[in-house]
């Protein structure tokens, strides 16, 4: 992450409220992520480079100077420029839409300085570079760990992952890299598409090129009738030097969209990070300032951008967010000091919405910024868009990106920042909602506790229902993601696993989605979220199983149970696992359970909640599949792990009944 971008970002996190208190929480063993497969491991203890080359004329050797684990490394000496440094050819190991969380160690010979971990793809000879650990500090004291996820999007003839460095151009040395994945689960074909629920407005989701692939691309499909590309329109990537447009990145999720008829957000014209230095270079070569010739050329810069990048996409994108985050409700006047702001003042704005408007005439045109609930934010921005419109500047639409968390803001607090604009007759737009399960930048989890997913639910379940009655003035809602495998604020404010979606690591819907899809699945409180301390909701959901308590009598109870195994690999498997009714009263609650015959171990289980004490497993339906007429059944699916040996139960029961194995 570059440095300026890091600020700002510090700067963000400093304006997210902090909860006073903290909630209990139980750690939620059923969201553990199941047992990886491993399909790269370079230990460097055989005397070899384990396939490792050098990038340019560098030289890589196996070493014992320095060692990670045992007693060999790989050292790179001879490194003329940054780029260069130790690399290994994945292509035919990586493959296309898979998820691989790459770790490497590094260590410098001498000094200090910072590494990333990158991926070179070449495709018909053009090369991209992908980052997957940004930098990271790393000296000659001691090892340091860099571990990145990287999912390929795209065909390709050539692929290597390598370190570099940052600005030393010193020897260094690398050990224990592994390339792991998790098997992706198929998506769920038989639950409600979220765009055919909400029908108020177009539903969302931020997308990178990892999104629009194989069971990634089918979920988006699925749920989802607008996108917004995360990163792919933002200046760094459409314009790295200096009238060199790019549109590498974006043209693939565009024509994604565009083939599954999808609206598009064009996120972002204008912003104060990810836009690269050149643009705030004056033509003496020095950071730019408040001279006539230096706003010049900046707004100068700024309308050569915007007349390439929106032409570039025509009528395909039907919405830009033309400046972002250019609110700072601490300054007097409202106003960001940007670099943009301190050139050139509000004319950056003016100008940016007058050339929008001129090359995209048929768009949306949006001012779009985060916290706006937050009253003092809220109302700074509310000024300034009024200023602008008296001027005549057109602006169409406020975004509000709500990064919001599971205890704040309050429902009241988010219906004012709506309720306040509507004077305006703007369109208003949430453009980057997620939810995070954090209320603090202290907590840090191992895997999400089942009390806040639940609380993440009601949030969704209280701010959807919230936005559709806005129908008319609201007229897109968009999520920060696709899913918690791949969201943004696994490293933002701080590195910790996030769960802050509708879909887990696994694609797999989470009680935030029925809080979406159907609430009356997520129980029944009606608590509304509260204001800044979270309390623990008694209700539980799906994901919340009580199987030691007595449900409902059950009637004449008389069960089948049909177990199977429907994937397995090196030491994990997938099962599905149907429970019938064949008794003559209807079940209104429903607790099976059974022994494992070989240690096998449930890592995850959905519809219904599981809880494993040694070999006894018992599972208690959720809350939507509890009723159970006779005849019918109900079903719900794992993924265990295994050692050994996999055979099923011997047999199964239901409250003390013995079910019959179908
Ligand atoms: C984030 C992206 O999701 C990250 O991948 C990137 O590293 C940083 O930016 N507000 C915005 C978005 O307007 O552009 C940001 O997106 C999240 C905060």
């Amino acid at each position: 992450m570059r440095a300026s971008l890091r600020l700002a970002l510090v700067s963000l996190a400093a304006a997210l409220p902090v909860a006073a208190a903290m909630v209990a929480t139980t750690a939620a063993s059923a969201a553990d992520e199941p047992t990886p497969i491993t399909v790269l491991t370079s230990d460097f203890e055989d005397g070899t480079t384990q396939g490792w080359a050098g990038r340019a004329s560098e030289a890589v050797a196996a070493s014992t100077t320095v060692a990670h684990g045992g007693s060999g490394s790989l050292a790179v000496t001879g490194r003329t420029a940054t780029w260069q440094g130790p690399s290994l050819d994945v292509l035919g190991e990586f493959e296309k839409g898979t998820a691989y969380t790459i770790s490497a160690w590094v260590r410098l010979a001498t000094g200090s300085d910072n590494a990333r971990l990158s991926v070179e793809r070449r495709t018909d000879g053009i090369a991209a570079y992908d980052q997957v650990v940004g930098n990271t500090a790393v000296d000659s004291g001691r090892w340091v760990n860099l571990t990145g996820r990287y999912t390929l999007a795209t065909d390709v003839d050539f692929l290597r992952i390598y370190v570099e460095t940052a600005s030393s151009t010193g020897d260094l040395f690398i050990d224990d890299v592994t390339a792991s994945y998790v098997p992706a689960l198929p998506i769920q074909t038989t639950i409600p598409s979220i765009k055919d629920v909400v029908t108020e407005f177009p539903v969302g989701a931020s997308i990178t090129g990892a999104e629009i692939v194989t069971e990634h691309g089918q979920l988006l499909d699925k749920h989802f009738n607008s996108v917004t590309p995360g990163n792919a329109l933002k200046w760094d990537a459409t314009e790295p030097t200096e009238g060199t447009f790019t549109y590498a990145q974006a043209d693939p999720l565009v024509a994604f969209a565009k083939a599954h008829g999808m609206a598009i957000r064009g996120h972002t014209l204008v912003w104060h990070n990810q836009t690269p230095s050149w643009v705030f270079t004056g033509a003496d070569g020095q950071p730019m300032t408040a001279t006539a010739e230096d706003k010049a050329l900046l707004l100068e810069r700024l309308e050569n951008h915007i007349r390439n990048v929106a032409a570039h996409y025509g009528t395909d994108i039907g919405v830009w967010d033309v400046v972002n985050e250019v609110i700072d409700e601490n300054q007097a006047d409202g106003l960001r000091r940007s670099t943009w702001f301190t050139v050139a003042g509000l004319d950056y704005i003016r100008t940016a919405f007058r050339v929008a408007r001129e090359v995209a005439p048929h768009a949306k045109l949006f001012i779009n910024d985060y916290n706006t609930n937050v009253p003092a934010k809220r109302d700074k921005l509310y000024a300034l868009v009024a200023q602008l419109k008296s001027e005549g500047v057109p602006i169409d639409g406020v975004g509000h990106q709500m990064h919001i968390n599971v205890s704040w803001p309050s429902v009241a607090e988010t219906k004012a920042m709506l309720d306040k604009f509507l004077p305006l007759g703007l369109e208003q737009q949430i453009t980057e909602m997620d939810v995070s399960i954090y209320t603090s930048n202290g907590e840090s989890f191992p895997a999400p506790p089942a009390d806040r997913l639940l609380q993440q639910a009601y949030v969704y379940r209280d701010m959807f229902a919230l936005f559709r009655q806005y129908e008319g003035e609201i007229t897109s809602v968009t999520l920060w993601g696709l899913a918690d495998d791949n969201t943004w604020l696994d490293t933002f404010p701080v590195t910790r696993k996030d769960a802050p979606l509708l879909f887990d690591t696994r694609l797999q819907a989470k009680s935030a989605y029925w809080g979406v899809a159907d609430p009356t699945k997520i129980g029944t409180s009606t608590s509304p979220p509260p204001t800044t301390v979270s309390p623990s909701p008694t209700t539980p959901g799906p994901t919340t199983p009580s199987p030691t308590t007595p449900g409902p009598t059950i009637g004449t109870t008389a069960c089948s149970v049909t177990y199977r195994v429907t994937g397995s690999w090196q030491g994990g498997f997938q099962a599905d696992v149907r429970v019938t009714n064949t008794g003559t009263t209807a079940w209104t609650s429903w607790t099976l359970g059974w022994q494992f015959p070989a240690g096998q171990q449930i890592s995850q289980l959905w519809n219904g909640g599981v809880a494993q004490s040694g070999a006894t497993v018992t599972v208690a339906n959720a809350s939507w599949n509890g009723t159970v007429a006779p005849g019918a059944s109900a079903s719900f699916g794992f993924l265990g792990s295994w050692t050994g040996t996999n055979p099923s139960p011997a047999g199964y029961s239901l409250r003390g009944t013995a079910c019959t194995v179908a």
